[in-house]
């Protein structure tokens, strides 16, 4: 059977990826982080010398791109980049991907509609493939343009200085403007994109900026026990 799936979206440090993974342990459901393919994009055509900004370079990366990202467990995430040394091909770039400086350059691939039509029918293959009972996927149009069908679709949404100090407890060394000025940035490039502010019909809206991560966590497993 299908597996059920849970469509999460919302903004840079709503707390939608930790406690999507939080919530898919817990249902006993995989986890697709979709924001780790189009990192691993962004950083695969960085490696090659592939202007961002060019859409059909981008894209063509795709026709010759192996993107592998575990569902359960801890996150991994390999490439295999095109005419790269097979010496270190397959690249794990579970690390890489989360580095301040791609986290800068994201939008300028994720901005290409071609782009995104490729990665969302990877997504949905990825999904489809999983043998699992269920999946959580999480990104920023899965309530609305990858699985609008979802029996469970949520936009997790917190404050803009709650999102900020969250992040920057992430990030080491980055002062607390800095990290609101970067998340601001990034949702204004995104946000050209996709609207992950408003939710669409039919999505269940979860604020979590009066919510600690636990409670936040209950909230998503309260919403798909109750449609299950
Ligand atoms: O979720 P995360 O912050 O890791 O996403 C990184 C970037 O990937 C976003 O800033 C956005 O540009 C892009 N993204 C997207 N659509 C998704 C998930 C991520 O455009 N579904």
């Amino acid at each position: 059977a299908a597996p059920i799936l849970v469509a999460i979206d919302g903004p840079a440090g709503s707390g939608k990826s930790s406690v999507s993974r939080a919530a898919a342990v817990r249902l006993g459901f995989g986890i697709l982080d979709t924001g780790a393919a189009y990192r691993s994009l962004a950083w695969t055509a960085t490696e090659l010398g592939v202007d961002l900004d060019d859409a059909a370079a981008v894209a063509a990366i795709l026709d010759d791109w192996e993107y592998r990202i575990t569902l359960r467990g801890e996150q991994r995430v390999t490439v295999r980049v095109p005419g790269a040394d097979p010496e270190t091909d397959p690249a794990d770039v579970t690390a890489a991907i989360r580095a301040h400086a791609v986290s800068g350059l994201v939008s300028r691939v994720s901005k290409h509609p071609e782009v995104r039509d490729r990665l969302n029918a990877m997504f949905r293959g990825i999904v489809a493939a999983s043998g699992l009972p269920g999946v959580v996927i999480e990104g920023r149009d899965i309530t609305t343009v990858v699985a609008p069908d979802a029996p469970v679709r949520i936009l997790m949404t917190a404050s803009a200085e709650v999102r900020a100090r969250r992040r920057a407890g992430e990030l080491a060394g980055l002062s607390h403007e800095q990290v609101l000025a970067d998340i601001a940035a990034r949702d204004a490039k995104d946000a050209l994109v996709v609207d992950f502010f408003t939710p669409a019909p039919g999505v269940t809206l979860v604020d979590t900026s009066d919510l600690d991560f636990e409670q936040s966590v209950q909230a998503v497993v309260d919403i798909v026990r109750a449609v299950q």
